[in-house]
C-alpha cells in the first residue's frame, strides 16, 4: 500500500487491527448495514485510549501526516477543514495548528470526548469543534475546503472506512476542495517464505487431532461425528490452506503491501500464499490480478480472487490459475 498523505483534489472512484473483528458481520438481513452489529463489531476497538495509542505510536503514518499538514500548510491557512475520524484528535490539531480557521473533528465513538480533552489542553479549541457521531448522521454548518482523514485497514481497503470519507467527500466538501490524502495505490510483489509448509503441517495436525476426536467421541460418547468430517475439513482448509486453488500449481507466491526492513508499520503486509509454491527462475514471467469484493456477511471486510499465471522463458504457459482469499 502506499498513500499520497499530500493534499489534492478529490480522489474520485479510488480503488482505496485495527477496527475489523473477522467474526460477526454487520449486514441486516435485507442486506443493508445494520448499525447496533457495526458498532458493536467495529466501532468499539476504536473507543480506547489503548488502541488509539497504536497508531499514535505508528511513527511512519505520524510522521507522512505531520509533514504532510506542516509541509502544506498553505493549503490550510484561513480554511475550513473536516477530520473524518478524529480518534484522538490528532490531525484536527494539527490542521489548527497549521493555520486552519475552522476544524469540525467527528469521531463515532466516545473517543470523541478524549478527542476534545486533547484539543482545550492544546489550546486549539477556539478553532477545532468536535462532534460526536457517525460522519453519515451528523451536520456540520457549512461545506469544507479540505477533508483529512486516517482510513486506511489492512490490506488498505479493510475496514471500508473510505466509503464514509466519500460519503463526506461528496457531501461536505466544495467542488474545489482538497482532499488529504488524496491517492492510494496497492502494489504486488512475489516473496518466498516457509510460512505455507507450516501451514500445511499445521492444517495436517488438525485433521490428525480430529481423527483422534472422532474415535474418542464414539469410545466414550457412543456418537459417531465422522458426518461432519467433511465441514470439518472445509473449515480448516480456508482457516489454514485458504488460496488452495482447484488446479495447484507447483510455486509459491506471496503479496505484499508495502515490505520494509527498518520502518515498519502498525499495517504490515497482506500475504497471500500459494499451495503448492511457485519455483521461478531468471527469465520467467509472473502475471497476476486481484479481484476485489466485500464479503456478504460483512461488509467491512474483503474477499480476494488472485488469478495468476506463469510464462516460463522457455514461453511455455501455464493455465490462469484463481485462488480464494478471505480478508478478515
Ligand atoms: C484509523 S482511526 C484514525 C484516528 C485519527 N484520525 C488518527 O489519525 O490517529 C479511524 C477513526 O475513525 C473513526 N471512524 C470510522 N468510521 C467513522 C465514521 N463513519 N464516522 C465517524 N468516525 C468514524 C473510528 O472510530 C476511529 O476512531
Amino acid at each position: 500500500m502506499n498513500g499520497h498523505v499530500n493534499g489534492g483534489p478529490p480522489a474520485a472512484g479510488m480503488a482505496p487491527s485495527r477496527g475489523v473483528p473477522a467474526a460477526g458481520g454487520a449486514l441486516a438481513k435485507g442486506g443493508g448495514v445494520d448499525k447496533a452489529a457495526d458498532f458493536a463489531n467495529y466501532f468499539c476497538t476504536y473507543a480506547f485510549l489503548y488502541h488509539q495509542k497504536e497508531m499514535l505510536s505508528d511513527r511512519v503514518r505520524m510522521d507522512a501526516y505531520y509533514r504532510s499538514i506542516f509541509r502544506n500548510a498553505k493549503h490550510f491557512l484561513g480554511k475550513t477543514v473536516l477530520d473524518v475520524g478524529t480518534g484522538s484528535g490528532i490531525l484536527a490539531i494539527w490542521a489548527a495548528q497549521a493555520g486552519a480557521r475552522k476544524v469540525y473533528a467527528v469521531e463515532a465513538t466516545v473517543m470523541a470526548r478524549h478527542a476534545r480533552s486533547l484539543i482545550a489542553g492544546n489550546n486549539v479549541d477556539h478553532i477545532v469543534e468536535v462532534i460526536e457521531g457517525a460522519i453519515e448522521d451528523i451536520t456540520i454548518p457549512e461545506k469544507v475546503d479540505i477533508i483529512i482523514s486516517e482510513w486506511m485497514g489492512y490490506f488498505l481497503v479493510r475496514e471500508s472506512m473510505f466509503d464514509s470519507v466519500i460519503y463526506a467527500r461528496d457531501k461536505w466538501l466544495k467542488p474545489t476542495g482538497i482532499m488529504y490524502p488524496s491517492h492510494a495505490r496497492m502494489w504486488v510483489a512475489p516473496m518466498r517464505t516457509s510460512l505455507v509448509e507450516h501451514k500445511q503441517q499445521e492444517f495436517q495436525h488438525s485433521m490428525a487431532d480430529w481423527g483422534c476426536f472422532l474415535q474418542d467421541t464414539s469410545d466414550h460418547y457412543n456418537v459417531d461425528m465422522s458426518c461432519l468430517s467433511n465441514p470439518y475439513k472445509e473449515e480448516q482448509t480456508k482457516y489454514f490452506l485458504q488460496g488452495s486453488p482447484t488446479d495447484p500449481a507447483d510455486h509459491e507466491v506471496e503479496l505484499t503491501t508495502a515490505p520494509s526492513t527498518d520502518e515498519t508499520t502498525h499495517w504490515g503486509q497482506q500475504v497471500f500464499l500459494l499451495h503448492p509454491p511457485l519455483n521461478l527462475q531468471d527469465g520467467d514471467i509472473l502475471s497476476c490480478s486481484l479481484d476485489i469484493t466485500r464479503s456478504r456477511d460483512n461488509h467491512r471486510l474483503m474477499d480476494v480472487k488472485f488469478v495468476h499465471q506463469l510464462e516460463r522463458a522457455s514461453g511455455e504457459k501455464t493455465p490462469l490459475i484463481t485462488s480464494p482469499y478471505f480478508i478478515e
